[in-house]
C-alpha cells in the first residue's frame, strides 16, 4: 500500500529511543522527513544520523516538550530545515509509579506535565500551519493503562486525558483537513520498561496476560502510528487504536 506521505515533515517527540525512535525510522522508511525531538539532544542526533545514512532526511533537535519555549524553537527548527511540519507524533513520556497514598507530588505533576502539557504545547506549537495548509495528522501516543494499573494514577489518569484531548482537539480540526488519534501501547520491551525495578516480573505478568502470547516490539506500534499518520488514515479521526495483543485490562 502506497501510504502517501513521501516528502510530508513529521516531529516525533521522544524519539531519540524506544517507540519514538522505531516511529521514527518507519515514517522515514515511507519519505518522511524528520524531525527527533528529544530532551537527550545526543541520541536523537544519533537516530537523526542513522536515518540519513540509509538515505532519508532528518535533523535531532533537543526540546523538553514541557517548556513552552522549546517546543515552540523545536517546531521552528523543523519548518527552517524542511518548510513546514505536517505531523505530530505526541510520543514522549514515562511514568514514575507508587501507590497514590506514598505518591510525590512532583511524581503527580512531572507524569501529568509530561504527558499532558506536552501534548498540549507541541499540538499548538504546530497547528497554526496544519491549518493554513488545510493537511495535517496528530497521533498521541496513550496506553492500556487508562484501564488501570495499580501503581499508576497518575499515568493511567495522565494516558486517558490524552484520549479526551484526541476526541475534543478531532472535533476542533476536522473541517481543517488534520485528524487527530491516539494509539494506545500494551506492554512493549523498550528501556521504559527495562527501567522498572520490578522489570522480570513484569515481563513474566504480561506475558501470561496477553492474548496473543508475546510481548509487542516497538515496530508493531510505529507500524499502527504510520498508518495513523498517513494519507490513507484521512477518514479515521478522534479514535484510539489500541495496540496490546488483545491484552485490554489491567
Ligand atoms: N513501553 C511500553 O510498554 C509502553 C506502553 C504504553 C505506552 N507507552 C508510551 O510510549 C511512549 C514511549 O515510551 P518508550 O517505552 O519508548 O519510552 P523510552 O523511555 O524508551 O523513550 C521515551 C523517550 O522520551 C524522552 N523524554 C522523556 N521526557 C521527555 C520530555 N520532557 N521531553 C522530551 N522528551 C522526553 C526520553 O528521553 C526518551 O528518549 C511513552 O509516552 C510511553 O508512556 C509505552
Amino acid at each position: 500500500m502506497n501510504l502517501g506521505i513521501r516528502g510530508r515533515v513529521a516531529v516525533v517527540t521522544g524519539g531519540a529511543r524506544g517507540i519514538g525512535a522505531e516511529t521514527a525510522r518507519a515514517l522515514a522508511a515511507e519519505g518522511v522527513k524528520l524531525v527527533v525531538s528529544d530532551i537527550d539532544l545526543v541520541a536523537a542526533e544519533a537516530v537523526a544520523g542513522e536515518i540519513r545514512a540509509q538515505g532519508g532526511q532528518a535533523i535531532g533537535v533537543r526540546c523538553n516538550v514541557t517548556d513552552k519555549a522549546e517546543v515552540r524553537d523545536m517546531a521552528a527548527a523543523g519548518v527552517e530545515a524542511f518548510g513546514a511540519v505536517d505531523i505530530l507524533v505526541n510520543n514522549a513520556g514515562f511514568n514514575k509509579d507508587r501507590y497514590l497514598t506514598k505518591m510525590a507530588e512532583t511524581e503527580w505533576d512531572s507524569v501529568v506535565d509530561v504527558v499532558l502539557k506536552g501534548a498540549f504545547h507541541c499540538s499548538r506549537a504546530v497547528l497554526p500551519g496544519m491549518m493554513e495548509r488545510q493537511w495535517g495528522r496528530i497521533v498521541n501516543i496513550s496506553s492500556r493503562s487508562v484501564f488501570g494499573n495499580p501503581g499508576q494514577t497518575n499515568y493511567s489518569a495522565a494516558k486517558m486525558g490524552l484520549i479526551g484531548f484526541t476526541r475534543a482537539l478531532s472535533l476542533e480540526q476536522a473541517k481543517f483537513g488534520i485528524t487527530v488519534n491516539a494509539v494506545a501501547p500494551g506492554f512493549v520491551e523498550t528501556e521504559l520498561m527495562q527501567a522498572n525495578p520490578g522489570y522480570p516480573k513484569l515481563r513474566e505478568l504480561a506475558l501470561a496476560k496477553n492474548p496473543v502470547g508475546f510481548l509487542g516490539a516497538p515496530d508493531d506500534i510505529a507500524s499502527a502510528v504510520t498508518f495513523m499518520a498517513s494519507e490513507r488514515a484521512r477518514y479515521i479521526t478522534g479514535v484510539t487504536l489500541y495496540v496490546t495483543g488483545g491484552r485490554f485490562s489491567s
